[in-house]
């Protein structure tokens, strides 16, 4: 299948037939970004599909983004066109690991990363996304522990902006963004004095970034901690003429769409999520076509997890 002119007219026409809205995440591949009705961040889409008064929603992202969604509108059908689509930090807990932790911390309020599975969020007070973790963090009383999870370099980018002790974080990762790492940004970095950086707090390379603005040697006001809807924003915003960009290589579609004159660059060009990239140009077509492949959530999982992401969807208006 190839993603002309012909596919992109089914596609359209399939997604008005079936009354859906079609959804990307920032890290799908340019020709899924470039035919959704919104392409945006995990809580941006979130918040979307929980707003649509479409009956369908197409989620072309990875699974706990499509099973969030169903999470959100369980009377709609809500489809993602590959559910082998997984995540890497998803897998990195599950209900059971977080039962365990829980019971010996009794009284902890635990904080889960949206990129988590239905089960582990049904265990969850408050969920978050990478754009709303500090504000999460933060509207929580200063005497509670916290148990954040699954992402360790989110955990301690929220743990050094709040300035919080009581944190206790699990040791996740995201393979894709742990890769990014700190002496390869900062050969990058010194080769490009005048470039922005733009991390993403999942990498490896966020605490490198914030010494080597420590330290001096990048100024401390080019360096940017931002989720990918908030990377975006900050290249509308730049006066940089190049920005070095560390997060998964899709996102540059969308950077470079909202600001053309900038010269973008992937601190690492190898960071290609596979699960994202399961969603192909056939595969949409596919899943339109046959109305597949189904998100379900066990209704009563669903109705214990839908509390903690309709916090997170609330805090950070
Ligand atoms: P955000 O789009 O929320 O920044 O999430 C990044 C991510 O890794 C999702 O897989
Ligand atoms: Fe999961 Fe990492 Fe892929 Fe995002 S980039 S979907 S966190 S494996």
């Amino acid at each position: 299948v190839e993603p002309d002119a012909a596919w992109r007219d089914e596609v359209r026409r399939l997604v008005d037939q079936r009354d859906a809205v079609l959804l990307a995440h920032n890290y799908q591949l340019p020709e899924i970004q470039d035919i959704a009705d919104f392409t945006g961040d995990s809580l941006a889409l979130s918040r979307i599909a929980a707003e649509s008064d479409k009956s369908t929603i197409v989620f072309c992202g990875v699974h706990f983004m499509a099973e969030t969604a169903k999470i959100l509108s369980p009377g709609k059908t809500v489809l993602i066109p590959d559910a082998r689509a997984g995540c890497s930090l998803a897998d990195s807990i599950t209900g059971a690991d977080l039962r365990a932790w829980k019971a010996e911390y009794p009284g902890a309020v635990v904080v889960s990363y949206v990129n988590t599975t239905a089960e582990v969020k049904a265990e969850t007070d408050i969920c978050c996304t990478s754009s709303n973790a500090v504000d999460v963090v933060a509207s929580i009383p200063a005497d509670k522990e916290v148990l954040f999870c699954p992402d360790q370099f989110l955990g301690a980018h929220v743990k050094r902006v709040t300035g919080r002790d009581n944190i206790r974080i699990w040791a996740g990762e995201c393979h894709v963004h742990a890769a990014i790492n700190g002496p390869e940004l900062a050969e990058r970095a010194s080769a490009d004095p005048d470039a922005d950086l733009f991390v993403h707090p999942e990498c490896g390379c966020a605490t490198s970034a914030l010494y080597l603005a420590g330290e001096g040697i990048v100024p401390p006001e080019k360096v940017k901690i931002l989720s990918t809807g908030d990377m975006v924003k900050a290249a509308k915003a730049t006066q940089a003429r190049s920005v070095l960009v560390a997060t998964e290589i899709g996102m540059l579609h969308q950077l470079r769409k909202a600001a053309p004159e900038i010269d973008f660059r992937a601190v690492n060009d190898r960071a290609s999520c596979r699960y994202m990239k399961m969603i192909t140009p056939a595969a949409l077509l596919r899943g339109l076509r046959e109305n597949k492949d189904q998100v379900h959530v066990d209704p009563e999982t669903a109705a214990r997890a839908r509390a903690s992401v309709q916090r997170m969807i609330e805090i950070g208006q």
